[in-house]
């Protein structure tokens, strides 16, 4: 069984101060306090995590929004998995398109799912197309990566990860997937999971969208896409919005 909707805010570089990281950190809170079958989560710049984690104590969860494979040493930049959970994060965004467009690999993502579960931590792993082409070639893609992010993983250590679905012709574009869209890719990536291990141990991983999910479209794609909830990039940053949107995967 899969558990309540998940939903994530992925803040990227913003807010632009600690100030109105803070603020917004008291927002969610004070909005999201009466839901309770929802579990959300923002995902600060790192360096707001330590004050943003004071502020969410309770039911909002805080996420980061990458995490490095080695947990120490001479990685000039990096945050180890041991880190962040130390600062009370529970999710991690692993493989965001953008993250990706920097030079991270497939492998490169598998060695961080691998970090963030030996620290407990939920790994949210972004797979996506750049472009569907009418052939449907974009379908062997999802596949390739969602295969990669399982690679080594015992169906235990699968049904911890979270797989968020972003195309990337749709991510901070405006232009979002049809709900038929989503719908389509959640069975396909259920399929492929199957056939990687078994339907009981697929059918507890959690699946999300993501690109360009407003208060206006989250009810339609939540009620028709089939997925178990969002990651929202930048309508995480209006407190209201954003909490319109975990409303409308409640029923
Ligand atoms: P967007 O970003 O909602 O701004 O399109 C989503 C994401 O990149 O996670």
């Amino acid at each position: 069984m899969k558990q309540s909707p998940l939903i994530i805010g992925n803040w990227k570089l913003n807010p632009g101060t600690s100030v109105e990281a803070k603020d917004l950190a008291q927002a969610v809170k004070k909005l999201s306090a009466k839901i309770e079958k929802a579990t959300v989560v923002v995902a600060p710049p790192f360096i707001f995590i330590p004050e943003v984690s004071k502020i969410l104590t309770g039911k909002v969860g805080v996420g980061a929004q990458d995490v490095h494979y080695e947990e120490r040493g001479a990685v000039t930049g990096e945050i180890g998995a041991g880190m962040l959970s130390g600062f009370g994060v529970t999710h991690v965004i692993i493989g965001h398109s953008e993250r990706r467009a920097l030079g991270e690999t497939d492998e490169m993502v598998s060695k961080k799912v691998h970090a963030a579960l030996k620290r407990k931590l939920t790994p949210v792993v972004c797979v996506g197309e750049r472009v569907r082409d009418k052939e449907g070639r974009f379908y062997h893609d999802i596949a390739a990566q969602v295969k990669y992010l399982m690679k080594g993983l015992p169906p235990v250590a699968m049904t911890r990860v979270v797989i968020a679905y972003e195309p990337i012709w749709a991510i901070g574009t405006g232009a979002t997937a049809t709900a038929e869209d989503v719908k389509e890719m959640q069975l396909f990536i259920m399929s492929t999971l199957t056939k990687i291990t078994d339907r009981k141990t697929a059918a507890r991983v959690r699946l999300l969208y993501g690109g360009s999910v407003k208060a206006s479209n989250a009810k339609e794609l939540h009620d028709n896409g089939g997925m178990d909830g969002f990651l929202v990039g930048g309508a995480s940053l209006d407190a209201n919005e954003f909490i319109t949107i975990i409303k409308s995967t409640l029923n």
